[in-house]
């Protein structure tokens, strides 16, 4: 087999990417986007704004420039549409939770060779760390299902189900997204206690509270009681190790009636765990923040699934920007 080299010229642009990152990062924690808004402003006006040293936020905002992020009309600077509609608070399509998301994550990366020699995790999960750092995560979940939803639920075919359970659901996204596809369908957000108010902030926006409840609890410890026709298990395996998945799986199943659906969404890598690219960078975000969790291949997916007793079990063709997968079983 051949395989394409790198050049020097690319593998230093690979190593020197996190500058990008950092500018972005930066910019979206001072909150650039947003302060600029709709108006044409200077370094000067930007930096009183957001009370930063004007010696700085130039060089900032120059460099945001150089990326593509903003434009600058002599010495103002404007929002590039792109920047305005992601990256601006003010616009219901900001996608910053996640970024701020990922900037959190920034510091136990840059230690991944004490995770790899270990084997062991520098941070502390996502879903139970500081409060500031759970609500990025939990926002930014529903920033990445915002967009991914309209590309998902559609592929599932839920029409004739009533009642779905949104395991590990976060703050409802896809529950939202399923019920409002589907006419005659309720469900069920299952999370941990300290979800709730995200969950149920985010229900009533889209105003479902009457078809969507949420059911506080901790899928590894307790019993999950209901007698669903479908569940929705959408990026919870990867944050356990195998018997763990196994026995959420196991117990998901059993609170299904006969011919329920069972559904993973999830970072799926090929059977040789070597690709994608992104469920296999994913794997090493999760040795740096989990005991035990890592992306899952779909053999080992489907070998769960069966081992719980799902049959039919089938891989749902997705073209997503993160190369996520779904397979469905029934029960
Ligand atoms: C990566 S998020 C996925 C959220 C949502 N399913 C989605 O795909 O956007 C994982 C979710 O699982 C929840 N979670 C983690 N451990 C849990 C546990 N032991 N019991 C219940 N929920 C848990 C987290 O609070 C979080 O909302």
């Amino acid at each position: 087999m051949t395989t394409r080299q790198a050049s020097p010229g690319e593998l230093l642009e690979l190593s020197g990417v996190f500058w990008k990152t950092c500018a972005l990062h930066t910019a979206v924690k001072l909150d650039v986007f947003t302060a600029i808004g709709d108006d044409q402003l200077t370094a000067d006006q930007i930096a009183r704004s957001i009370k930063g040293a004007k010696r700085g936020v130039e060089r900032l905002l120059n460099a945001l420039v150089a990326m593509e992020l903003l434009e600058k009309i002599d010495d103002r600077f404007v929002n590039l549409p792109s920047s305005q509609t992601f990256l601006s608070k003010a616009s219901p399509k900001y996608i910053g939770h996640i970024i701020l998301h990922h900037h959190h994550l920034m510091e136990s990366w840059s230690q991944l060779d004490e995770s790899v020699l270990s084997g062991q995790p520098i941070r502390a999960r996502s879903s139970f760390g500081k409060k500031a750092w759970r609500e990025s995560f939990l926002m930014g979940m529903f920033n990445m299902a915002m967009n991914m939803a309209p590309l998902l639920v559609p592929l599932i075919d839920l029409s004739d189900r009533h009642h779905l359970l949104d395991l590990g659901g976060g703050p409802g996204t896809y529950a939202i997204h399923f019920c409002q596809n589907n006419s005659q369908l309720r469900a069920t957000v299952f999370d941990l206690a300290s979800t709730r108010p995200f969950a149920e902030k985010t229900i009533e926006k889209f105003q479902l509270s009457d078809r969507i409840d949420f059911m506080a609890g901790n899928y590894l410890e307790d019993e999950l009681k209901g007698s669903y026709d479908a569940a929705w298990l959408s990026h919870i395996l990867h944050g356990e190790g195998p018997e763990a998945c196994q026995n959420i799986i196991n117990k998901t199943a059993s609170a299904l009636i006969s011919g329920g659906l069972i559904i993973v969404h999830d970072f799926i890598l090929n059977n040789t765990m070597d690709g994608p690219l992104f469920p296999a960078l994913f794997s090493l975000n999760m040795l740096l923040g989990t005991s035990a969790g890592q992306a899952y291949s779909e053999e080992q997916i489907m070998s769960m699934l069966s081992t719980a007793g799902a049959k039919d079990l089938r891989r749902i063709p997705t073209k997503t920007p993160n190369d996520s997968g779904i397979i469905v079983g029934v029960v």
